[in-house]
């Protein structure tokens, strides 16, 4: 099969491993194509050097080269609609149509359906940068923390939390001068403070059924015991077990998945792709914070290791409206993600810095580029970082996911460059202290 993958992040140099370890694809002619791509993936991909929103572009290449199955990884492209594009010319995607997309694209969009369809979420309140003097008002009649949200696509980062006024104040400001979120920041929310345990959950639909993948859990601060400033995501593990009950299980799909895409689908937005839903569990019920149109990333790192079936098959089912032929097999894997980052991340930061080390990653760690580049240093190729998040070192592990999470932070230390930031303790949540497994 010829496939072509949009994105060039961690999340999808771990797709495009799936993709060419699967069965399927093994079959003769099969040939994977990755938009930018990047130096973990050039092994075994080739390189389409076209931006993931030159839709044209993409189209005519994708015509030339008789792709049979387009896989879009970020948020992005598929908020522009390169679905829609895509499939009026006839060709199969995975990824939902912009109108679907809408899901991750306007948290209050989101939020106004969960409102109506009775899935359980934060109370919100919706503002305006134009009235933003509504919002100084709710300050001051709010129960603390709030959290604030920018209504449009903000990398992960676009959610901040307040525990007093004058942080509230703070927030106010940055949504007002526009510095923080420009557009996305236009409007936004303030919603209700939810404590509890957080699990991503990628469920995989085809318009019609779905299937749930291995539960995972992201580390969103960019520092150690989830303090600081959010991130994308610094680390995940997976699987999740800790927690999650089989009532819970059943309560995610009735409560959440199943109402969701039934809503979607009432209002003309019928949803394909991956569907993640980011939950807050609180007295074992299931509240969403977020809905997004893709696979996360890091928790993609994590999660497409523990998947025994074939997963070029699952994306093509899912693509294809036929899921339900589709039997996902899991295996019985611990993998932990640990995102190695530039210091300064999620602010300003330096790239450049010449990466060492990468070639004494073991045996049982996999090692994904999220932001790297290869450079010719007299004639000898280097690799440098390219971006905040620099590479995602992802331990597997057999026993437990204590071993999982040893084995990634002994991998990371082994690689190198100046300014190298982790953090130290992912899967804090669900790893026994004293080292032994939990399962
Ligand atoms: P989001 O981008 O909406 O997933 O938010 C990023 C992170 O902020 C989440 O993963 C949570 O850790 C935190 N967060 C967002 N909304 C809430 C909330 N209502 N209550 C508590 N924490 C939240
Ligand atoms: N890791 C969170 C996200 O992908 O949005």
């Amino acid at each position: 099969m010829k496939v072509l993958l949009i994105g060039s992040g961690g999340r999808e140099n771990a797709i495009a491993w799936k993709i060419v370890n699967s069965d399927s694809f093994k079959s003769s002619g099969s040939r994977l194509f990755v938009t930018l791509g990047n130096p973990g993936m050039k092994e075994y991909s080739e390189s389409v050097d076209i931006a993931p929103d030159d839709f044209e572009r993409l189209i005519d290449f994708a015509k030339e080269e008789k792709i049979e199955l387009i896989v879009v990884g970020p948020e992005k492209p598929l908020a522009l609609g390169i679905t829609d594009e895509f499939e009026k010319k006839g060709f199969n995607v995975f990824g939902p149509r912009k109108n679907a997309a809408e899901i991750e694209s306007s948290k209050i969009f989101a939020k106004k359906l969960m409102q109506k369809n009775n899935i359980p979420t934060a109370a919100f309140m919706e503002f305006s940068r134009e009235k933003i003097d509504l919002a100084a008002e709710y300050l001051n009649s709010c129960s603390y923390p709030v959290v604030f949200k920018a209504d449009g696509l903000a990398s992960g980062k676009g959610v901040m939390i307040a525990d007093n006024v004058t942080e509230g104040e703070e927030i106010l400001k940055e949504f007002s001068s526009g510095s923080a979120f420009k557009e996305s920041g236009n409007n936004f929310i303030a919603e209700e403070f939810l404590e509890g345990e957080e699990v991503s959950v990628f469920a995989v639909c085809d318009g019609t059924d779905f299937i749930v993948l291995p539960y995972s859990q992201d580390h969103k601060k960019i520092s150690d015991g989830e303090k600081g400033k959010n991130t994308g995501g610094m680390g995940a593990v997976a699987p999740v077990r800790k927690f999650m009950t089989g009532e819970l299980n059943e309560k995610i799909k009735t409560k959440v998945i199943i109402p969701v895409l039934d809503a979607l689908k009432n209002e003309g937005r019928q949803y394909k792709g991956c569907l993640y839903c980011g939950l807050m569990i609180k007295d074992n019920e299931p509240y969403v914070i977020e809905f997004n149109c893709r696979f996360g990333d890091p928790e993609t790192q994590a999660v497409l290791p523990l998947i025994e079936s074939d997963f070029l098959e699952l994306l093509n089912s899912a693509a294809t409206n036929d899921l339900k032929n589709y039997k996902l097999e899991i295996n019985d894997l611990n993998a932990c993600c640990v995102v190695l980052a530039s210091q300064g991340y999620p602010d300003s930061f330096e790239t450049g810095r010449k990466i060492s080390g990468t070639e004494n990653v073991k045996d049982n760690c996999l090692l994904f580029h999220s932001a790297t580049k290869n450079e010719y240093i007299n004639d000898k190729e280097e690799l440098f970082t390219a971006g905040g998040r620099v590479l995602s070192v992802v331990g597997i592990s057999e026993k437990s996911i204590e071993d999982a999470v040893r084995t990634a932070y002994e991998n990371a230390d082994r690689i190198s460059f100046e300014n190298k930031y982790f953090r130290k303790d992912i899967g804090f949540r669900i790893v026994n202290k004293n080292g032994d497994s939990v399962n």
